[in-house]
This record gives C-alpha cells, structure tokens and sequence, in this order.
C-alpha cells in the first residue's frame, strides 16, 4: 500500500470549523436548547401532512429546477421566476454565490463578527476574507467596509440583522454604502432574519435589488418558517446572478420534501407569521428584563440576543447550561441566545439574574 495520501487543495488547511449549536443532552441538565436561533414551534399540521405525502415518492429525484416553488417565491415578492435561484438552505446559496464570484487571489468583505460560516465558504473557493470589524455598537461599520474594497474585491456580505448581535443597518446608510461599491462588486443582502424585523428604517432587501444589478438578497425558510431541518433558502437576483447560482448549484439539491414542505408555508405565511409575532413580543420581554437586570444589550431584531462577556463569556454558558438551557458561546467575545419557548426563555433569565449577581 502506497505511503503517500490523496492530495488536496491546500486552501483546506487551517479552514475554521463550523459550530453547530450545542444540543440540548439527553442525560444532561440542559433541557432547552437555545444555541442555533432555530423556530421553537413544530411544523404546522398543514405542512407536516404536506411533507408526509411528499414522501411517499421518495424514490423519485426531486424537480431539479425547483419550479413549483421558484413560481410561488416570484409571484410573492413581485419579481421574475428567472431572479430566484433556490438552493440548500441560504448557507448553501451563500457558497454558491462565492463560488460564482471568487476564487484565489480574490477578497470577499464582510463584518467581524458575523455569519460563522462567511470565513469558511470564502476559505474553501480560496478567495481571501477581508473582515471589517463591527462598531462599538455591535453594527456593520459600512464607511469602513466601503474603504476596503479593492480590485480584488468580488462580493461583500451585508448581514442585516446581524448574526450573532441582531443589529441592524437602515435604509439612509446602506444605500449611501452601495453608492460607493463599484457595479461589478456584488452586494449580498443576507436577511435570514428578516421576518423577525419591526423597524420600518431597516429596508427590505428585495426593494432594493430592483435597480441595483450588482445587490442580491438571500432568504431562508430554516427561521420564521421553522424549516431548518429541510435545508432551504433562496435569493433574489438580477438575470447574470441568479444563473450563475443555477450554474454552481448541486444537482436535485432541494429534496422535495423541502421544496413542498417551503410551498406550503408560504400559503400558511399567516399562522406562520404569527407565530413570529409571539417570538417578538419574547424578544421584547427578555431584553426589558435583562436590561433591567443591568445588562448592555444592544438593540436585537432578530430571534436572538447578544451579550458580549468577553472573559467570563464560558463561565456564562456553563452556568446557563446548569440551569436546563443551552446557549452559544463565541469564546473571549460573547454569548448569543436564541428566544425559545417561554419557559426556555425564563431559565435563561433567571440563570442571567444569578450570574448578575454573583459577579
Ligand atoms: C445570517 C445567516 N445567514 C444564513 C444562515 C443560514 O441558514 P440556512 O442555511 O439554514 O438557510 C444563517 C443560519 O444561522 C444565518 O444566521
């Protein structure tokens, strides 16, 4: 047998391993699991009799182009079926953009920190991430993300809300940023959290892509809709783009499980929705009450919150999974938390307030 191992591509050395959300144990005390801003709330009975049906056709390939769905997603946001391009969740429309736009020698922008999985998609193309980092305030720094780019500069990442401080960039300040980016720079408005979002100055992506070729907006059914376990998202894009995403995307990637479970909620948007609305009314519920408490937390409009602890951020985590949740750290910097269940969020606050107090 030959001593020798397969060679691979040298830009896999040192890439930064994705964290999943910590579950919560079986044996252990955590009995909650708030660590991946998942949906706390089941699939509705429409789509889990959907998702169902889907599967007795599992030894089918599913419709490669997504059809039914590309159909429902255009006539809802009011664009042309041939500017959505779905893919395996938006993590993998992510991957796909970079691929289309990014390869050695090139830079991706982004905020520091953001979207875990930004460095590691941008690392595997071997394109080189230029990290800006956030404000003081926890917010994209835009003027100095605009300063970065170069003529290597090929795609930037606005996240908006921001994973993992749930800050945002408005509507006065992100068009000012785009003005300045060169048209054959592409713009990817991540807005996985859209829906989470009930700040009018924080502008829908999906508006203003339309007179801006070089803007694409990404979307996900793993959050408001409660889909993450079925791999979907999608962007929006102008003609160029959204082929391209059609060009570097896995074959038959969407199941049809997913494709037909994602149909359905959009038809179920209003309970689903809803439902959102009651994550919101936690969200404000938990950051009045850790306020109170005398955390700094900056102003979340996602279903998540983040407390930066630097040094005592583990300890944080620890302490938080002793009382029966499990929360995300980002060791050194902070925790984020994802608003659950209500008695999920209780804990957390109740095992914040004695953290609080022990310090
Ligand atoms: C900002 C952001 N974008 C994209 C994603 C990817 O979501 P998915 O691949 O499940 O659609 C996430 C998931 O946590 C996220 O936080």
């Amino acid at each position: 047998m030959s001593e020798k191992n397969p060679k691979l591509r040298a830009e896999l050395e040192g890439i930064p391993t994705y964290k999943p959300g910590k579950p919560a144990a079986a044996d252990g005390p955590a009995a909650y699991k708030l660590s991946s801003n998942e949906n706390p709330y089941p699939p509705l009975p429409g789509v889990m009799e959907t998702v169902t049906a889907a599967a007795c056709d599992l030894n089918r390939y599913p419709d490669m182009a997504c059809t039914a769905l590309t159909e429902e997603l255009a006539e809802r946001f009011g664009v042309p079926a041939s500017h959505v391009a779905t893919g395996t969740g938006s993590v993998g429309v992510a991957q796909q953009l970079i691929q289309a736009t990014s390869g050695p020698g090139d830079e991706v922008i982004y905020a520091w920190r953001s979207f875990e999985a930004y460095p590691i998609i941008a690392q595997i193309s071997g394109a080189t991430s230029v990290k800006v980092p956030l404000t003081s305030d926890e917010v994209h720094d835009l003027d100095a993300m605009a300063d970065a780019i170069t003529d290597r500069t090929r795609l930037i990442f606005v996240c908006n809300p921001n994973n993992p401080t749930g800050t945002v960039v408005r509507r006065a300040e992100l068009e000012r940023f785009l003005d300045r980016v060169p048209g054959d720079v592409l713009v990817v408005l991540d807005e996985a959290y859209r829906e989470f979002i009930r700040d009018a100055e924080v502008p829908d992506g999906v508006m203003i892509y339309r007179d801006r070729p070089n803007v694409c907006v990404l979307r996900t059914f793993s959050k408001a809709y409660g889909l993450a376990g079925l791999r979907v998202g999608f962007a929006i894009a102008h003609e160029p783009v959204a082929a391209a995403l059609r060009k570097t995307a896995v074959p038959f990637g969407v199941s049809q499980l997913a494709q037909e479970a994602a149909v359905a909620s959009l038809r179920a948007e209003d309970e689903l929705l809803g439902r959102v609305g009651s994550l919101v009314c936690e969200r404000t519920r938990v950051v009045d009450t850790l306020r109170a408490q005398g955390w700094t937390v900056p102003e979340t409009h996602a279903n998540f919150v983040w407390l930066r602890l630097g040094e005592r951020t583990v300890a944080f985590a620890e302490a938080c999974e002793q009382a029966g949740v499990v929360i995300r750290p980002f060791a050194g910097e902070g925790v984020r938390v994802t608003i659950g269940e209500t008695e999920a969020n209780d804990i957390f606050l109740k095992a914040a307030e004695a953290f609080r107090k022990e310090a």
